[in-house]
């Protein structure tokens, strides 16, 4: 990849775990805990569609309290538990090579920065409860266009900030309409593929797939 000015990444799903909460409290769950999570995370991010599709905009935390809502009844989880799960989803885990990767790459001379759904409050405490604060030059928020990904609106905000072009962006997302929605704005959308799924069939493919973010240093330098 060449000419490549920032590395912007998505937040949950790529960088932390968002199944990590719900694990967290597995023990209590029972063998559920998996296909909740799942549920949990599905209802959230259409939550995020059908309010940008309706114009009722709220903000990210809200979304997850109400798609927890619906997924604990869904589940027959009992309702003491809410606050357990939403506490836990403010400092979910990262990915086991995520820290390192990010603190090698902190030393090469490019922007690194976040692009999430999540409201700027909920980013900082994320990133600060890892221990990541001084890694990221920013943490864009769609808060500050106020419709969900992948509204091209929301991938605007890097490249009006750092004033440059969209092809000088490596844009990393796990989650596929993710990497489909910053290809089709132009990015260089690079498909962080854990698990062996399958990719859409939203007229983009992206030119690199990889397994965990350490094979990103050789895609970068690559020209
Ligand atoms: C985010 C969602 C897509 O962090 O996971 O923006």
């Amino acid at each position: 990849m060449k000419n490549i000015k920032a590395i912007i990444f998505d937040a949950y799903g790529t960088l932390f775990d968002v199944n990590s909460a719900a694990q967290k409290c597995k023990n209590k769950i029972g063998d559920k805990w998996e296909a909740f999570a799942n549920y949990w995370r599905t209802n959230q991010l259409e939550y995020t569609w059908l309010r940008s599709l309706m114009n009722r905009h709220k903000d990210f935390w809200q979304i997850t309290e109400d798609s927890l809502d619906k997924s604990m009844k869904a589940f027959n989880i009992d309702t003491s538990m809410k606050n357990e799960l939403l506490d836990l989803y403010k400092i979910l885990s990262p990915f086991e090579e995520v820290s390192k990767v990010l603190k090698d790459l902190k030393n090469e001379n490019l922007k690194l920065a976040i692009l999430s759904n999540g409201s700027p409050s909920l980013l900082k405490e994320l990133v600060e409860s890892n221990n990541l604060e001084n890694i990221f030059d920013d943490l864009f928020s769609i808060e500050e266009v106020g419709i969900y990904k992948p509204d091209s609106k929301v991938y605007d905000l890097p490249i009006k900030k750092y004033q440059i072009q969209k092809n000088e962006v490596a844009f990393l997302s796990a989650n596929t309409w993710d990497v489909s929605g910053g290809g089709n704005y132009g990015f260089n959308s690079i498909w962080v593929n854990r698990n062996n799924n399958i990719f859409d069939n939203l007229d983009f493919k992206p030119e690199y797939e990889i397994k965990s973010l350490v094979e990103l240093k050789n895609i970068i330098k690559r020209d």
